[in-house]
């Protein structure tokens, strides 16, 4: 049986799963009227290298998991630390997330000679996916994607990193070790994802 919200085990759950330092991805797909469309998404991981393949994990209640079922296609853009700004916008529930044009790169063709899915000029990388298949869980999905075209930023931008309910930064300590840095963190967005995941 299911866990509500309110539940002890599922804050357990919760904060256990916010001990998890990720990456900041956004999603994108062109929407149905043919619109750069995404959402801010950290379950992504690299699946297999050869066939290369990638997986995110999506509320299925999410505008984003209808917009790639219907293309059969989708984009993974790995944010920088100056791509803050880009994942607030598009981590809020329930309104048009469209992508503004300037922050996309002009129109990118993957290697069969289609348009990529939607490209953010600021990314670190870019994963321009097929849909492959889906796997059903809970109230998410696994889509898992077929690499079509890969782009890597020529930038040193450091990842932007999410944990704790947190942006974070890593900086480069004087001693030469990496290591991560607290952010402004956002407990609204922190909020309306919990509701959501
Ligand atoms: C840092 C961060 C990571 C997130 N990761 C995911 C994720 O992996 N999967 C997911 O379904 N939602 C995730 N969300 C929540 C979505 O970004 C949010 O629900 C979004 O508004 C969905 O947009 P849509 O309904 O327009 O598709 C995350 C939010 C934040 C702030």
């Amino acid at each position: 049986m299911g866990k509500s919200v309110s539940d002890p085990g599922a804050k357990l759950f919760r904060d256990a799963m916010a001990s998890f330092a990720s990456g900041v991805n956004v999603v994108s797909v062109w929407d149905g009227d043919g619109r750069p469309y995404g959402m801010t998404a950290s379950a992504f991981t690299s699946v297999s290298v050869d066939p290369q393949l990638v997986l995110v994990c999506l509320n299925r209640g999410c505008r984003t998991y209808r917009e790639i079922r219907a293309e059969s296609a989708f984009g993974v853009n790995i944010l920088g630390q100056q791509g803050r700004e880009i994942a607030d916008h598009c981590a809020r529930p329930g309104v048009d997330k469209t992508l503004p044009a300037d922050w996309l790169r002009g129109p990118t063709l993957n290697e069969s000679g289609n348009e990529s899915a939607p490209h953010l000029r600021d990314a670190l990388a870019f994963v321009d996916c097929a849909l492959d298949s889906e796997i059903p869980a809970g109230g998410h999905a696994i889509l898992v994607g077929s690499v079509r075209s890969i782009r890597l930023a020529e930038s040193g931008q450091a990842p932007l990193v999410y944990f704790r309910g947190g942006y974070r930064r890593i900086s480069e300590h004087p001693d030469g070790r990496l290591r991560a840095a607290t952010a402004q963190t956002h407990p609204q967005i922190h909020d309306q994802r919990k509701v959501q995941a």
